[in-house]
């Protein structure tokens, strides 16, 4: 496998624009990376797929007609399904939370709101959580899935702000066919000349945030290995921002499943030493990294 580094100079390839601003607040978006990313991807492909959508930086970024977006995590593609279907929905569903919270104490109005999803799992109030939670960060306990993070100390965006975000997603993904499925079942939809990106819980870190425990990068390698074989194109990110330190991040053996391993971003001080000696990247800070099977 081929090692390269994204901000090494000459290495960039024109980059097309991320949305200014995200919709949703969710663990582990893309954002960041999302432009480079996409600048990553076959130069041709058919039909786009995106099995672990989270909050779309990345299908958002391509903004590609005949792509697929999905996740198993059904209040999160309501969200999608509406924003494409009744865009207008999307925005009341804020305001009308935003306005019940700004007539009460901020905590007190959060705490309703989060009550009435924990009742009864719905995507409106999902919505409206994962932009006023604390840090952004939408927690779900692992014993019965009950959404726990307590109120952000930030008042959230006005609707007229949130509105602006909802009509630049809406155009970047009015043509994007939203289903709700676990990975395995999205990955079998994609023929030869299709692509898969897949930005998965990573398994030390985001397991109890999305109920994931029972994760297995291993069946995700066999998936994505039956890709392979059928001429579909797989990029993987992996890695996240956590520090690699004393937590172990090393991937199972991928066997040859991957032709190049690119690092986002990684600093000039790393990049030198990696250069300089081929010392391991083990115990260094590291960064988003993508493997692609091309
Ligand atoms: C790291 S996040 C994706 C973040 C995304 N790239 C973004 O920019 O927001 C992983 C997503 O995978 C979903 N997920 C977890 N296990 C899954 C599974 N078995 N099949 C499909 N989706 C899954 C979670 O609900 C979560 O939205």
């Amino acid at each position: 496998m081929q090692t390269l580094f994204f901000n090494e100079p000459g290495f960039a390839k024109e980059m097309v624009k991320a949305p200014k601003r995200q919709l949703l607040k969710w663990i582990g978006n893309k954002q960041r990376f999302a432009q480079r990313i996409v600048a990553l991807f076959p130069d041709e492909f058919n039909t786009y797929y995106e099995p672990f959508l989270g909050s779309g930086a990345v299908l958002a970024t391509l903004a590609k007609e005949n792509s697929v977006g999905a996740d198993n995590f059904l209040p999160l593609i309501e969200i999608w399904k509406t924003l494409v279907e009744s865009p207008e929905e999307v925005k009341h569903w804020y305001k009308e939370r935003w306005d019940f919270m700004m007539k009460r104490d901020r905590k007190g109005a959060y705490e309703a709101i989060k009550a009435s999803y924990n009742s009864s799992p719905n995507p409106a109030d999902l919505l409206f959580l994962c932009r006023s939670c604390y840090g952004g960060v939408v927690r779900f306990r692992q014993a019965d899935g009950y959404m726990s993070t307590p109120c952000g100390i930030h008042r959230p965006i006005s609707p007229g702000a949130f509105s602006k975000r909802v009509d630049e997603w809406y155009l970047r993904v009015k043509d994007v066919r939203f289903i709700h499925s676990g990975y395995q079942e999205t990955m079998r939809k994609a023929n030869k000349g299709d692509l898969v990106y897949c930005d998965p819980p990573y398994y030390h870190t985001q397991s109890i945030v999305y109920g994931a425990q029972s994760f297995s990068i291993e069946n995700l390698f066999e998936a994505i290995d039956d890709c392979k074989s059928r001429g579909v194109f797989v990029a993987l990110s992996i890695d996240g921002s956590k520090r690699s330190g004393k937590l172990k991040c090393s991937l199972p053996p991928t066997k040859n499943l991957f032709e190049r391993e690119v690092f986002l971003d990684c600093g000039r001080s790393m990049l030198k030493r990696f250069q300089m000696n081929g010392l391991s990247l083990e115990n260094e800070v590291v960064h988003d990294r993508l493997l692609l099977t091309y």
